[in-house]
């Protein structure tokens, strides 16, 4: 094997070509190339029998490694996404109406600390035409879980997506707020949460359903957001999420803000894992979202209380096969520290 065919391809040869463009546009280029499945379809596929494998309510997951929504905001990628290795796939945020988000330039790179920030403000091609787009994808089984990500600004628009989409999704994310909009609350009002959550809780009992709570930058909102956690957990559902992100001053982006992702968000994505899991302890699964580039921080998530871990960033900077990347090196770390199986992590939690 030559050197260059033993070297990552990815990471020698296409990033540097990739990283010559706008990141917007190089992101367009990726969501291209996957919309539809040649290729990616005859990418080897990994068998990693049981040892992977965790709970989410219903779901046997073979990983507990998904795709975090903004890559794909519509599901147009979903084709060759389902391909790549990732257990589930966050697709949105998807809202009511449809909207152009933020105007360029919405994304950066950080290069050399593998992180990222934007401020993309939630373009989406709106309801009708991303259940048109769900529609298609149901017609055939996919090789993933596909998770709706929804955002809306009232219980009515939450209800209209959710009932809109979830006959062609496994489950539905609430996402709810966006950093870069207007709505960011600080306190979020648990009544508002309450009536949210057990309206759709009563109208779909046994629908997956999944929330994205804002980050927390202080002890009152950890105070509050950790209240959240409790009040998801007594209202049935199935997943929670707190983001490991928060949004730092940027002059290149249109809105001089944006929200930072990738490696720099690591350490606050553990602290929050932490956080919820000493309070959950294993009633709810923990979503976990910022930051995990390598096999070694996804398993330090699960030792923390984790159940799901959303990639993002480091499909950017890692490339395509990312989550086979990561997926191999859990089973050598898990080797290395015999543990058999992930799920003996998680069960240790309870
Ligand atoms: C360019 C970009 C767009 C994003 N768009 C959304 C979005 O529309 N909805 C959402 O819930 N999260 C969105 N996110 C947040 C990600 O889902 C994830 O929580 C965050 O990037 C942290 O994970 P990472 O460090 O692996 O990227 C976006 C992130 C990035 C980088």
């Amino acid at each position: 094997m030559t050197a260059l065919a033993a070297a990552p391809i990815y990471e020698r040869v296409l990033r540097p070509l990739l990283f010559q463009l706008e990141p917007e546009t190089a992101h367009q280029l990726g969501q291209f190339a996957l919309r539809h499945e040649l290729p990616w379809s005859l990418m080897p596929s990994r068998n990693d029998g049981d040892r992977l494998a965790v709970k989410v309510g219903a779901w046997d997951l073979p990983s507990p490694i998904g795709l975090a929504a903004g890559f794909d905001k519509n599901g147009d990628a979903v084709p060759g996404l389902q391909h790549l290795g990732f257990d589930y796939i966050c697709v949105g945020s998807i809202l009511v109406q449809p909207g152009s988000g933020n105007p360029r330039p919405r994304m950066l790179r950080y290069p050399e600390t593998e992180s990222l920030i934007n401020c993309y403000g939630l373009p989406t091609d709106g309801l009708d035409a991303c259940v048109a787009k769900f529609k298609r994808l149901a017609a055939r089984p996919l090789r993933a879980r596909l998770i709706a990500n929804v955002h809306a600004e009232t219980t009515e628009d939450y209800s209209r997506c959710f009932a809109a989409l979830e006959p062609y999704a496994d489950g539905v994310e609430l996402a709810l707020r966006c950093p870069n909009r207007s709505d960011h609350l600080s306190v979020y009002p648990i009544d508002d949460l309450d009536e949210l959550l057990s309206t759709l809780r009563k109208r779909w009992p046994d629908k997956a359903l999944f929330v994205k709570l804002p980050p927390f930058a202080n002890d009152q909102e950890k105070e509050n957001r950790l209240q959240l956690v409790e009040h998801a957990i007594s209202l049935g559902l199935t997943g929670v999420t707190i983001p490991g992100n928060w949004t730092i001053p940027e002059a290149r982006l249109s809105r001089g803000q944006g929200s930072l992702s990738g490696r720099l968000t690591f350490a606050n994505n553990l602290a929050t894992v932490q956080a919820i899991s000493a309070v959950s302890r294993g009633r709810i699964a923990i979503k976990a979202s910022g930051g995990v580039h390598t096999g070694a921080e996804a398993l330090q998530l699960l030792e923390a209380g984790a159940t799901m871990i959303d990639i993002f960033t480091a499909f950017i900077f890692r490339g395509w096969n990312v989550a086979a990347k990561i997926k191999a090196e859990m089973l050598a770390l898990m080797d290395q520290r015999g543990i058999a199986r992930v799920a003996d992590l998680t069960a240790a939690q309870r």
